[in-house]
């Protein structure tokens, strides 16, 4: 598929997706969230894809969704504006659902959907100075498909003042409530990337996808509701060719083969 809002580079198992429609600060249209999505689906089943980063091109990672576009999608009939809302859902699902871990590198301003997709990414690592915030309702919308992801990462304290003032944060803050996983230096930005991707190839690949599932399955379950699934899974996969493979490799002191 050709893109016209992605710039995707692969090089040595690591898909670089970048959101590139920087004059408007890569703010998503139907177009931006038809690719990114079938673009993030199709990297998570290939095999020899082992990480996956998510940035922007210009000089903002991204400002949510496009204004112009909302408009336009008001106006829309009812049915096709509820199709436009599950397609920006199925987006963050996306991410959440990826069996590849995804790292987002923020740069710049991360607002609205641009904030909910770093909150939908399993690592995030912004530069300081990057302003976040929850904007909508300042707009007289609200954050709603992208709050199931925001909500479990930030608590429910921190979305209480943020989704309803819609202020604007710096990553600083972004870090102390957990949206980002950590706030740089932005001349150490990509180089603190590049760390967080060394350590996920040294995890095996069924693993991770693994381990993402898992944590879907037991997030705010009880644990009388999710002990067995968690006995299951743990019994599966020390058994499996890849847990053989990661245990042997520790008691043999050598690196296992997927981390060669
Ligand atoms: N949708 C559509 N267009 C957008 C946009 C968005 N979310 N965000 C920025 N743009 C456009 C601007 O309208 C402007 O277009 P123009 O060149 O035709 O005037 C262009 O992108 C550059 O924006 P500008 O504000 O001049 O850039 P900046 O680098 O100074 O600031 C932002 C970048 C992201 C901080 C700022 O654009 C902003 O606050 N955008 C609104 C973000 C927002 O509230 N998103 C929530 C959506 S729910």
């Amino acid at each position: 598929m050709k893109l016209e809002r992605l710039q995707v580079d692969v090089e040595r198992g690591v898909a670089r997706v970048w959101l590139n429609r920087p004059e408007v600060r890569n703010a998503f249209d139907g177009l931006m969230v038809t690719e990114l999505r079938t673009t993030l689906f199709d990297l998570g089943l290939q095999d020899s894809i082992r990480v996956i980063v998510v940035g922007g091109r210009g000089p903002v990672f991204c400002a949510g969704a496009d204004l112009q576009w909302m408009r336009a999608v008001a106006s829309f009939t009812r049915e096709d504006n509820l199709r436009e809302a599950q397609a920006m859902a199925d987006l963050f699902f996306t991410v959440y659902n990826s069996p590849r871990p995804i790292v987002a590198r923020v740069h710049g301003a991360a607002l609205g959907g641009g904030a909910g997709l770093v909150a939908a990414c399993d690592i995030s690592v912004a530069a300081l100075g990057t302003r976040f915030g929850f904007t909508e309702v300042r707009l007289g919308i609200i954050p709603a498909v992208i709050s199931p992801y925001v909500l479990p990462k930030i608590g429910e304290s921190a979305a209480r003042e943020l989704f309803l003032t819609g202020e604007r944060f710096e990553a600083v803050r972004a870090q102390e409530i957990g949206l980002v996983g950590a706030a740089v230096p932005e001349e150490d930005l990509d180089a603190v990337v590049e760390q967080r991707v060394s350590e996920l190839l040294l995890s095996g690949p069924r693993a991770v996808a693994e381990a993402k599932a898992l944590l879907r399955e037991v997030a705010w379950r009880r644990v009388e509701d999710v002990q067995r699934y968690t006995v299951e899974r743990i019994a599966e996969l020390r058994s499996s060719a890849e847990g053989q493979e990661g245990l042997r490799a520790f008691l043999e002191k050598r690196k296992p083969d997927w981390a060669r």
